[in-house]
C-alpha cells in the first residue's frame, strides 16, 4: 500500500470534518467570537491527525466498513488540540510557536487560551454523543476516552512530567509519564477505532498492545526530534527540553538507546498484529511512519 496517500487522504477526511465543525462554531450566536476564534486558530493551524487517522485505521482493521466513523475519529483530534493549547501555556512548558503558528495564549491571551482548551475537550463529548452511533458504543467510546485522556491517562502523565521538571527522574517514572502523557490517547485512538467496528475481545487485545506500543514509541520519538530537527522542521520550539531539565527517554537512556527501545517497540506492535490480514497494513505501516517521521 502507499501510505503517503493513505495518511494524506485521512487527513484531507479529518480536516473536512474539522474545517465543518468551525465554521457551524463560529455560526452559533451562543459562543463568545473571541472562544470560537481561538478553538478554531488552533484546531486548524494544521497538525498530522495521527490520532483520528489511528481511528480510523483500526477501525478498517476490525473489520469496520460504514462510515460513521468520522465525527468519533475527529473528535480525537479535539482533544489533542486542547492538550497542546493547555501543554504550551506558560504555567506548563512555556512554548511560544506550535504547528507553525505563535501559540494560543501569545495571540489570545492566556485566559482565553485556557477557555479555548477547555470548549474543544467539553465539544469533544458532544461530538461524540451527536454521532448517530447506538448507545451501547457511544457508552464505550466515552468510558475509553475518559480514561484516555483523564487522571488516569493522559492528564496524569503530563501531572508527573511537570512534577518531575528539574529532577531527576526514576526509570520506571519515565516510563510511566510517557506511556500516559502521549501513550494513553494513541492506545485509545486505536482502541476506539476498534471499538467502533464491533472487533472481537481477541482483536481488541491485539489491537491495544499495538496502540500501546506505538504510543509509547511516539513519545521516545518526540524526544529526540526535539534534539536533533530544527524549529522550522518540527513547527514547534526545539532544543527546549534539555533547556527545562525535562526528563526524556535521550536524558535517560542516552541517544542511540532511545533510538533501539523506539524500534523495538514498533517491531513487536506489528507483531501484535500478525493475526490480522491485510485490513491491518496501514496499521502496519503507521508504526514504520512514527519511527522515521521527522516532524
Ligand atoms: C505533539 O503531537 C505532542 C505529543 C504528544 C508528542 P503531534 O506530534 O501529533 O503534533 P501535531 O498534532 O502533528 O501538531
Ligand atoms: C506533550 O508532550 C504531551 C501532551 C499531552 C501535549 P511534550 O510537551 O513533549 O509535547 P510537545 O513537544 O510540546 O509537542
Ligand atoms: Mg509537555
Ligand atoms: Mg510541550
Ligand atoms: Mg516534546
Amino acid at each position: 500500500m502507499n501510505l503517503e496517500l493513505y495518511l494524506k487522504e485521512k487527513k484531507r477526511l479529518v480536516d473536512g470534518f474539522l474545517g465543518e465543525y468551525v465554521s457551524t462554531k463560529k455560526k452559533q450566536k451562543d459562543c463568545p467570537k473571541r472562544l470560537s476564534g481561538a478553538m478554531s486558530y488552533s484546531l486548524m493551524a494544521g497538525g498530522k491527525r495521527i490520532r483520528p487517522i489511528l481511528a480510523i485505521a483500526g477501525y478498517e482493521a476490525g473489520g469496520g466498513r460504514s462510515g460513521n466513523i468520522m465525527p468519533v475519529a475527529s473528535s480525537l483530534e479535539l482533544v489533542h488540540t486542547y492538550s497542546l493549547i493547555h501543554d504550551d501555556l506558560p504555567a506548563m512548558d512555556n512554548d511560544d510557536f506550535r504547528r507553525n503558528k505563535p501559540t494560543a495564549h501569545r495571540v489570545y491571551g492566556e485566559a482565553v487560551a485556557i477557555l479555548a482548551g477547555d470548549a474543544l475537550l467539553t465539544d469533544a463529548f458532544n461530538i461524540i454523543s451527536n454521532s448517530g452511533v447506538s448507545p451501547g458504543k457511544l457508552v464505550r467510546v466515552i468510558r475509553e476516552l475518559t480514561k484516555a485522556a483523564g487522571p488516569e491517562g493522559m492528564v496524569g502523565g503530563q501531572t508527573v512530567d511537570i512534577i518531575l521538571e528539574g529532577k531527576k527522574a526514576k526509570k520506571k517514572d519515565i516510563v510511566y509519564i510517557h506511556s500516559h502523557k502521549t501513550g494513553a490517547l494513541i492506545r485509545g485512538s486505536v482502541r476506539i477505532g476498534a471499538i467502533m467496528a464491533g472487533a472481537s475481545p481477541a482483536k481488541l487485545k491485539a489491537l491495544t498492545e499495538y496502540g500501546e506500543k506505538i504510543g509509547l514509541a511516539f513519545q521516545i520519538i518526540d524526544d529526540i526530534l526535539d534534539i536533533i530537527c530544527t524549529k522550522e522542521e518540527m513547527g514547534k520550539s526545539t532544543g527546549s527540553d534539555d533547556a527545562k531539565g525535562k526528563n526524556t527517554y535521550p536524558s535517560t537512556f542516552g541517544l542511540k538507546e532511545s533510538e533501539k527501545i523506539a524500534e523495538r517497540l514498533v517491531d513487536d506492535s506489528v507483531k501484535a498484529l500478525k493475526g490480522f490480514d491485510r485490513k491491518a497494513d496501514p496499521l502496519r505501516e503507521i508504526a514504520g511512519y512514527i519511527l522515521l517521521r521527522r516532524n
